[in-house]
């Protein structure tokens, strides 16, 4: 099948393309690099041993991507391209609207005039806001509560709405938990072009000793240990979870288009300190850190159910947290080996 990804070059995108290849599909990318490298497309096809059909565009660019549906038939779409840091989007709100919202609007218009109707999109947990309770399921109430929040919501209204117009279009909403790990060869992995916010890369920045220490943003939370619970995803898979909403969107016997949101976690959560604790074990790295106040905005914990990802797309994670904190590990060894041989 011919899989048009967007923001295949990121974090994500990467690993999934390789998954897809290996499905034996055909891979065209579209990034415009502005959170990743063109390394990575070299990577995916290093990894793969299959050529990637790359496109360097700015989704905004409506007449690059006019040109790429008109040169090429596609079965499917993958939509990860987009921003997403949450502070970013508190100081420069307008720049979540354009780049997630208006861009996706810009697709599902393309994607329209093109009659290619099946879709899988890359949303966030974020989308559900504080939770009432653990696990989260599909129907809890959604609630934005920042811009990068509002801007997956839209876009997930856009796509309901979009469905009432085009019934017959197949698409998925994943909404993804805390993705961490990297590719097993050391070869991909979350590279983004500023200065990381979330907790994996910043663990990795204490273990590389480009961080003295972390902080731990509070420890007086109603938790098992005090600090934030989440549920770590291994980004493989993640990306598993893609290929087989790529092989339901294909193969459901659903006789009429839908448009299904999903949770995708382990449906386990773990603690800042259990990171840690295992980041530490696993590597035999020491990662000191300090208790701090609460970061503004966060939440206090978060996991899913996975009854319905489990029974929609016959899919669960299988990797573990070791896994995810050994091939993180890994990846910022062999990232740091490559900036070393650069310099
Ligand atoms: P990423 O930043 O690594 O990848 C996004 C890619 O999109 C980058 O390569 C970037 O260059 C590209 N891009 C951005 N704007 C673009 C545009 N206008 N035109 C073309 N390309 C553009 O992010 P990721 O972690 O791989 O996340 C992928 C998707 O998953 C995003 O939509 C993100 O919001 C969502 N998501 C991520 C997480 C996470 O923790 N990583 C969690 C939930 C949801
Ligand atoms: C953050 C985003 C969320 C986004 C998700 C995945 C915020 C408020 N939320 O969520 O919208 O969907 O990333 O990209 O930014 N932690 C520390 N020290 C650190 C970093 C994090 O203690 O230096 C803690 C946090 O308080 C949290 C846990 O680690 O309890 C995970 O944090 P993070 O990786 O940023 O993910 P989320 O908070 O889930």
């Amino acid at each position: 099948m011919n899989i048009l990804v967007t923001g295949g070059a990121g974090f994500i995108g990467s690993h999934c393309c390789v998954q897809l290849l290996d499905e034996g599909h055909d891979v065209t990318v579209v990034d415009n690099l502005s959170n990743s490298s063109i390394e990575a497309i070299y990577n995916i096809e290093l990894i793969t041993g299959k050529k990637i059909n790359f496109f360097e565009i700015d989704l905004l660019d409506e007449e690059g991507m006019n040109n790429l549906f008109q040169s090429k038939k596609f079965d499917a779409v993958i939509h990860f391209a987009g921003s997403k840091s949450v502070s970013e989007s508190v100081d420069f709100p307008l720049k979540y609207y354009f780049n997630n919202v208006y861009s996706s609007i810009l697709l599902i218009r393309i994607m329209a005039k093109y009659d290619i109707k099946n879709l899988i999109f890359s949303s966030s947990a974020t989308v559900y806001g504080e939770p009432s309770s653990v696990p989260i399921n599909e129907s809890f109430p959604i609630k934005g509560m920042n811009p990068y929040a509002i801007s997956k919501i839209k876009v997930e209204e856009h796509l309901r709405g979009n469905f009432h117009e085009y019934p017959d279009w197949r698409i998925i909403l994943l909404r993804y938990f805390n993705p961490i790990g990297a590719h097993k060869s050391g070869l991909l992995g979350d590279n983004p072009n500023d200065k990381p916010n979330n907790l994996m890369p910043f663990i990795l920045k204490v273990a590389s000793m480009e961080e003295e220490y972390l902080e731990v943003f509070g420890n007086d939370y109603e938790t098992k240990d005090g600090t934030g619970v989440r549920d770590y995803i291994h980004v493989s898979d993640l990306s598993d979870a893609h290929v087989s909403s790529l092989n339901y969107l294909l193969s459901s016997d659903e006789k009429s288009g839908f448009c299904h949101a999903l949770n995708i976690g382990t449906g386990r959560g773990y603690s800042v300190l259990e990171i840690i604790e295992t980041f530490e074990k696993i590597n035999n790295k020491n990662i000191p850190y300090k208790v701090v106040d609460r970061r503004p905005g966060d939440i206090s914990q978060s996991f899913t159910d996975t009854e319905l990802s489990q029974r929609m797309l016959k899919w669960s994670a299988k990797k573990d947290l070791n896994d995810m904190c050994k091939d993180s590990w890994k990846w910022k060894q062999s990232e740091m080996k490559r900036k070393k041989y650069e310099s």
